[in-house]
C-alpha cells in the first residue's frame, strides 16, 4: 500500500497542482488531484481479477480546467440547484450565479471543482490517505460566510473509496457538499451504462419542475419508474411516458434514503454482470442524486481518447436535497458558526 505523488500542471492563474496515486494492500489504485479534489481514475478489479478504470475523465489538467460536467470533481458549496441563484438567509437575499438555464448549479462559476486544494498525503492503518483542505473567502460566488473545508478521500484496504467532509463557518451559511464521479463499471470507456442494474434503498424521491427544481413534494416511488428498493436494469424503464423521467432527460433525480439517523448506512448498489464488478454507496447524508448522464453528448473527448457519449456514465451523489435553501420541508442545509459540518460517503467495490 502506498501513496505517491507527481506534478499535473499549472493552473491558467500559475497554481501547481499535483496528483496523488493511492494504491491499497490489494492492487486497487485511485488517482486524485488537488485541482478540484477531482477523482481522475479509479481501477478495481472485474470477477477475473481484471483491472479496468471504472470512472470518466481526462489525461490532463487541461482537460479539467476547462468546461466539462464536473467529472470526478468535489462540489460545493451547494451541489446540485437553487432555483433562480437566489435564497434568503436570517432576513438578507443572497443572489448566486445562474449558470444552468434559469438556477444556479453545483456552486457557480467557479466552484469547488475548479480550486486548488491544499494536500496532505497520509498513510493510515486502513490504507492510504489524502487530505484535502480549502478555505472559502467570505462572499465567493455569493456566499456568505468564510468556509473552512477539509476532505479526506482514503482507498481503504477492503477496497472502498471513502470520502470524509467536514466544515466550519464564520457566519450562517448554507452548505451541500459531495462528489461527482461518473461510474462505468465496465469500463471508463465502455459504452452506455444502461444494463447496469441499480438498487437504491429510498421508498420516496423529490419530483422536480422542468427546470429540475422539486417542487417541495416527497413522492412514494412506488408504482412507478423511480422504484429501485430491488435491483432493476437502468434502461428497462427509462424512456417510459412518465413526466419526471421526461423533465430529466431520464433518471436526473433526488431519492429520499430510507435511512434518517445521520449514521452510515447502505444508499445504493451498482452491478455490471458481464465484469461482475458491484459498488455500493454508504452514506450518511438523507439523499442521492442519481443522474445518468443524459447530457453527456460526445463533446467530452477524454483518457485514452474516450469519447464520452449519451449515458456513458453514472452518478450517484450523496448529498441533502437539492434547492434546499428555498425548502423549508427538507433538511436543514444551513451551517451556523460553532457548529461542524461533517458528511462521509463511501464507494465499496466487489465482486459478484
Ligand atoms: C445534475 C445534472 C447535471 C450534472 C452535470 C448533476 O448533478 O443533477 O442535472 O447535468 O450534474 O452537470
Amino acid at each position: 500500500m502506498s501513496i505517491t505523488s507527481k506534478p499535473f500542471g499549472q493552473t491558467p492563474d500559475g497554481k501547481q497542482v499535483d496528483i496523488f496515486t493511492l494504491t491499497n494492500k490489494n492492487g486497487l489504485v485511485a488517482q486524485i488531484t488537488n485541482f478540484g479534489g477531482i477523482v481522475t481514475s479509479l481501477s478495481v478489479p472485474d470477477r477475473d481479477g481484471k483491472m479496468a478504470d471504472v470512472v470518466l475523465g481526462f489525461d490532463d489538467l487541461d482537460g479539467y480546467v476547462n468546461e466539462h460536467p464536473y467529472f470526478g470533481a468535489l462540489i460545493g458549496r451547494i451541489g446540485n440547484r437553487v432555483a433562480k441563484g437566489k435564497f434568503t438567509l436570517e432576513g438578507k437575499e443572497y443572489t448566486l450565479a445562474i449558470n444552468n438555464g434559469p438556477n444556479h448549479l453545483h456552486g457557480g462559476l467557479k466552484g469547488y471543482d475548479k480550486v486548488v486544494w491544499k494536500a496532505q498525503p497520509i498513510e493510515t492503518a486502513d490504507g492510504p490517505s489524502l487530505r484535502l483542505m480549502y478555505v472559502s473567502p467570505d462572499g465567493e460566488e455569493g456566499y456568505p460566510g468564510t468556509l473552512t473545508c477539509g476532505v479526506t478521500y482514503t482507498l481503504t484496504n477492503d477496497n472502498t473509496l471513502k470520502i470524509e467532509y467536514d466544515a466550519v463557518t464564520d457566519k450562517a451559511t448554507p452548505i451541500n457538499l459531495t462528489q461527482h464521479s461518473y461510474f462505468n463499471l465496465a469500463g471508463h470507456n465502455s459504452g452506455d451504462i444502461l444494463s447496469h442494474e441499480a438498487m437504491i434503498n429510498a421508498d420516496n424521491f423529490t419530483p422536480t419542475d422542468e427546470t429540475l427544481i422539486p417542487t417541495g413534494e416527497i413522492w412514494a416511488v412506488e408504482g412507478t419508474p423511480m422504484d429501485f428498493r430491488t435491483f432493476a436494469e437502468i434502461g428497462a424503464r427509462i424512456d417510459s411516458s412518465y413526466e419526471q423521467i421526461k423533465f430529466g432527460g431520464g433518471y436526473d433525480h433526488n431519492w429520499v434514503l430510507n435511512n434518517k439517523d445521520g449514521k452510515l448506512a447502505l444508499a445504493a448498489s451498482f452491478y455490471e454482470k458481464t465484469s461482475g464488478r458491484l459498488m455500493e454507496v454508504l452514506t450518511t447524508e438523507p439523499g442521492v442524486q442519481f443522474y445518468v448522464g443524459n447530457f453527456l453528448d460526445g463533446s467530452n473527448v477524454g483518457k485514452g481518447g474516450a469519447v464520452y457519449n449519451y449515458r456513458n456514465g453514472f452518478c450517484a451523489e450523496a448529498q441533502h436535497f437539492p434547492d434546499s435553501p428555498n425548502q423549508p420541508g427538507f433538511p436543514t442545509t444551513i451551517l451556523q458558526p460553532g457548529q461542524t459540518y461533517k458528511q462521509t460517503t463511501a464507494y465499496r467495490f466487489s465482486i459478484k
